[in-house]
């Protein structure tokens, strides 16, 4: 294995020790960052005076040949042969330019670079959630609008009141909303300061110009504290929060989506294309898409618990636990964005059945809040009002029927403030048009 270091070692490195070492097999995803921020660094160097203009350029020049050649795939980055993905793109400059390579360590350590190039990796990813929840959200208001029907609204799971199909998909729209507003907030926070030209701990005696490459890289400024500059991962700790929200919002559509498919529900039928069937009961038809999100949901907590933990006993500045923070947040960021794919797929080609929706809606008395709100507008007052609708619920459970199927002089007999009006504000498709509910439509 080719190594940015060993100087100073007379003994070989053990080859289990190599391989459990080596960040490599998660890390080289940084490698366009890492060249990027090379490039930077190199400018800057340039800039500066600390290495020659040529050298500058022609390190420059290497580095995009080698993201050129990664990017077509000439140069593949071979695990067991480099430490890391620092060590990477070093060593293959070095072999590219020849000595010039060798200067572009210069006024640098992995510690801050390594800083960097996650930062500028979690920006990217942050940005491709953020474009997965406008995918699922367009999806769940598209299914929202082609089904204008009416179905049960549930508190405890149990039927509650009539509402819009469509309303019931936009509360996770808003759930959605709020996530991506939360990734914007953390994006935001992590790019003030950046960590390039902390050094390894302790800046550099160098010349460096540490505003210029911030500016380059699309930071607000350096960082104001080189030990906290190489040593903060709180950004990865808060997207990987906004990760486990996010999955915990996914879950709970889920949940829905898995009730709503079952037969006790069937309000709506997932495609085949995100169902499964068994092995043995052939007739069966399982929401296992769904199912997988759910439980996604836990593995996603549990790198939020692994970053958490991980940081928690870490001493100023550098340690090498660090380097394991990329296997709590790149395996929740495939998750995340594997499950809002799944989810959005789900929604856009499940079929949604609005005869069921209504036929829930008859029974369950969910018109009785309706019924007391009708009574209040005769002169009733609330709680009153709430006391005669429950006699009247008593009543209709008595007779197995709704309340709107009871005859006028029955209600009457209950209140004798109802009028024949009273059906219409029994009505659902009615009452869903009446004061605020307007806006469920
Ligand atoms: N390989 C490390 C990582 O990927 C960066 C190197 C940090 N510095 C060091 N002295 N080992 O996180």
């Amino acid at each position: 294995m080719a190594n940015l270091w060993g100087g100073r070692f007379q003994g070989a490195e053990d080859e289990q020790m190599k391989r459990f070492n080596s960040s490599l097999p998660l890390g080289k995803r940084y490698w366009k960052e890492d060249i990027t921020g090379s490039i930077a660094h190199a400018r800057m160097l340039g800039a500066c005076g600390i290495i020659s203009k040529d050298d500058a350029e022609s390190i420059i020049e290497g580095l995009k040949g080698i993201m050129a050649d990664v990017e077509s795939g000439a140069l593949p980055i071979t695990e067991g042969e480099y430490e890391d993905i620092h060590s990477f793109v070093e060593l293959n400059l070095t072999r590219r330019i020849g000595e010039a390579g060798k200067r572009l360590h210069t006024a640098r350590s992995r510690n801050d670079q390594v800083a960097v190039d996650t930062k500028l990796y979690a920006r990217h990813a942050a940005a491709a959630v953020e474009d997965k929840l406008d995918a699922l959200c367009t999806a769940l208001v598209k299914a929202g609008s082609d089904n204008p029907c009416l179905m049960p609204g549930y508190t405890h799971l149990q039927r509650a009141q009539a509402v819009t199909f469509k309303h019931t998909l936009m509360a996770f729209c808003e759930m959605f909303r709020r996530d991506k507003k939360r990734l914007n907030n953390a994006v935001e926070l992590m790019m003030e300061d950046c960590p390039l030209g902390c050094g390894a701990l302790a800046g550099t005696t160098h010349p460096i110009d540490r505003a210029m490459t911030a500016k380059e890289l699309g930071f607000k400024q350096p960082c104001a504290n080189f030990l906290d500059g190489i040593s903060d991962r709180d950004y990865l700790c808060e997207l990987v929060f906004d990760f486990a929200m996010i999955l915990m919002h996914l879950s709970r559509l889920s949940e829905s989506v898995i009730l709503w498919c079952s037969q006790e529900f069937h309000f709506v039928t997932l495609s085949d294309a995100y169902s499964t069937g068994s092995s043995i009961m052939p007739q069966k038809k399982n929401p296992d898409s769904a199912e997988l999100i759910r439980g996604c949901s836990g593995l996603v907590y549990g790198s939020l618990m692994a970053i958490l933990t991980e940081m928690k006993g870490i001493p100023l500045a550098y340690n090498k636990d660090m380097q394991l923070d990329k296997r709590a947040f790149m395996p929740a960021l495939d998750d995340t964005l594997m499950c809002l794919e799944i989810m959005r797929g789900i929604i856009a080609t499940m079929t949604v059945h609005p005869e069921a929706m209504k036929k829930a809606l008859k029974s369950g008395f969910l018109n009785a809040t309706e019924l007391a709100d009708y009574l209040v507008k005769h002169g009733v007052p609330f709680r009153d009002a709430h006391e005669i609708v429950g006699k009247a619920v008593l009543l209709c459970e008595d007779k197995s029927c709704a309340i709107e199927d009871l005859p006028l002089e029955e209600l009457q007999k209950l209140c004798p403030a109802i009028g024949p009006d009273v059906y219409g504000q029994l009505d659902y498709e009615r009452t869903i048009r009446l004061g605020n509910k307007a806006e469920m439509l």
